[in-house]
């Protein structure tokens, strides 16, 4: 590598988090039913899943299912609750083989009870794995998130046991469904749309953005290696000035 290049030395972020979308325009495109594009994105997540531990990230959040996602027809909402259902069912054991720790973020007041039942024993049966920690948002939106770990604040104000005063950005932090986890240094998003959708609103606050034009059933290993490569090429500064040696300052 050349010195120029800024890469040098800066590694993977250790937590990525993917906006998975497309799955309804790769179908589309090829004539098929939005349900089949919804399957093959379940494969593109299988597949993520995989290079993401082979790339030693740390952290995987993927958004599966959005608060807003409710308005779609029905079929197409209890299909998306089917394939949580299936890929839990399917794939746990897989998951927890390679040591992978599944946690689920997001609402879990409208999902029904056997899904809950799926979900706190995915959850429990792999708590104890120490390889990828693979975060699947459902039912997950950032507003409701944040409106949910307010309540629970003003519950403590009003029941005495917190000064509001005392209410700081790691008290926040840790009344969030990511309380036990690291924010992500990356989002992706696929499919060339270039919005945020109500994901990760507080956790992204200085994450780097990556939308990449790939539908999300095609997202494959050159895809996820191509924005990887794009994100070591980014300049973090978390509001700072840039490192000294890349500042004309302090030259006689
Ligand atoms: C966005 O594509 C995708 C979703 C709303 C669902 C994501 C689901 C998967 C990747 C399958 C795996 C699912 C689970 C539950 C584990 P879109 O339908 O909005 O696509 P479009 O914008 O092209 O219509």
């Amino acid at each position: 590598m050349s010195s120029g290049q800024r890469d040098a030395g800066v590694s993977n972020p250790a937590h990525v988090a993917i906006i998975m979308d497309g799955n309804g325009r790769w179908a589309q495109m090829r004539g098929l039913p939005r349900q089949e594009g919804h399957r093959r994105g379940l494969e593109a997540l299988r597949r993520t899943v995989r290079n993401a531990s082979d790339l030693g990230i740390q952290v995987l959040t993927l958004y599966s299912f959005s608060t807003e996602n409710w308005r779609r027809p029905y079929a197409e909402v209890s299909f998306l609750m089917g394939l949580l259902k299936h890929f839990v069912e399917k794939d746990l054991a897989e998951l927890s083989a390679a040591n992978v720790r599944v946690r689920i973020i997001g609402s879990r007041d409208d999902l029904a009870a056997d899904l809950r039942r799926l979900v706190e024993h995915a959850e429990a049966s792999t708590r104890n794995n120490t390889g990828l920690v693979l975060v699947i948002a459902f039912n997950y939106g950032s507003r409701d998130e944040i409106m949910r770990a307010t309540r629970r604040l003003a519950a403590e104000v009003a029941a005495g046991r917190i000064d509001p005063a005392a209410i700081d950005e790691a008290a926040i932090a840790g009344q969030l469904d990511t309380h036990d986890l690291p924010d992500p240094e990356l989002v992706i998003r696929t499919s060339g749309e270039t919005r945020i959708s109500n994901f990760l609103l507080w956790q992204a606050a200085y994450a780097e953005f990556i939308f990449a034009p790939v539908m999300w059933p095609d997202f494959d290993r050159a895809a996820f290696e191509e924005a990887l490569a794009q994100y070591r090429q980014r300049e973090r500064r978390f509001g700072g000035l840039a490192a000294p040696s890349d500042r004309s300052v302090g030259v006689a």
